[in-house]
């Protein structure tokens, strides 16, 4: 089967004024993903993975070069419409997780598929075969206090998978895991990648997470010095 391209990107630049310059967080990046693709991207501090992730996220604008996702000149698409493709086909796992406190991990889960107008069946309904996806099938009903490091990045993952996004981004995922839940975390990633072909963008610090991805792009300072394909 061909896979088709999801993203293309070329020669995106990104400048962020600082003081009297400005620094140029993307200087030239090019490249294309495919869907199916785990895609790892690493470089020291400050390379630009994170200003990358969240142009290519649609939350935030390049300033120069072109970005289509999906077909769609992101430059040229209205803001709503922008907004919706965001909600509806893309998902975010962040390193701080961000859930929130006051909610079981199932309410975290399904909280957006409500604001977006499904019903609270469908809603739950979707949400639990999330929670099950990631290991959490019984554990819906914990507040994340009640949960590990590891079990709430697996909700994250779960409430940013439970929309089905033709991508997911996730910033440094295992940031504040140990290493026993980082290999929790990564598995479910991989699985996810595996049998249900989804198309993964994940920034890492760490060298050994990458043998969970099938491509690794390397930044530095704003630049792709290094592309390649890790597996088949
Ligand atoms: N809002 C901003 N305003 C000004 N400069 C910024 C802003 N955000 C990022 N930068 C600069 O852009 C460059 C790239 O930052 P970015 O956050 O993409 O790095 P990173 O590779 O994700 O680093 P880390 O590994 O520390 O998360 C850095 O020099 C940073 O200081
Ligand atoms: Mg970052």
């Amino acid at each position: 089967m061909k896979e088709k391209t999801l993203i293309k990107v070329k020669n995106m630049e990104r400048h962020y004024k600082s003081g009297e310059g400005i620094v140029r967080a993307l200087d030239g990046v090019s490249f294309e993903i495919k869907e199916g693709e785990f895609i790892a991207v690493m470089g020291a501090s400050g390379s630009g993975k994170t200003t990358m992730l969240r142009i290519l996220g649609l939350m935030d604008d390049l300033t120069k070069g072109e970005y289509s996702v999906q077909g769609l000149n992101v430059e040229e698409l209205p803001e709503e419409e922008r907004t919706y493709y965001r909600l509806t086909q893309l998902g975010y796992v962040f390193q701080d997780y961000a859930l929130m406190n006051e909610m079981s991990a199932l309410e975290n889960v399904y909280v957006l598929s409500l604001m977006e107008g499904n019903t609270k069946k469908e809603s739950i309904a979707t949400a639990q075969e999330a929670l099950e996806k990631v290991g959490l099938g019984n554990k819906g009903d914990r507040i994340p206090d009640q949960l590990s490091g590891g079990e709430k990045q697996r909700v994250a993952v779960a409430r940013a998978i439970a929309k089905k996004p033709k991508i997911l981004f996730a910033d440094e995922p295992c940031a504040n895991l140990d290493t026993h839940t980082s290999e929790q975390v990564l598995e479910v990633l991989r699985n996810l990648n595996k049998n249900f072909r989804q198309t993964i963008v994940m920034v890492t610090h760490e060298q050994w997470h990458t043998k969970y991805a099938s491509r690794l792009i390397k930044l530095k300072d704003g630049k792709i010095i290094s592309d390649k394909k890790l597996r088949k």
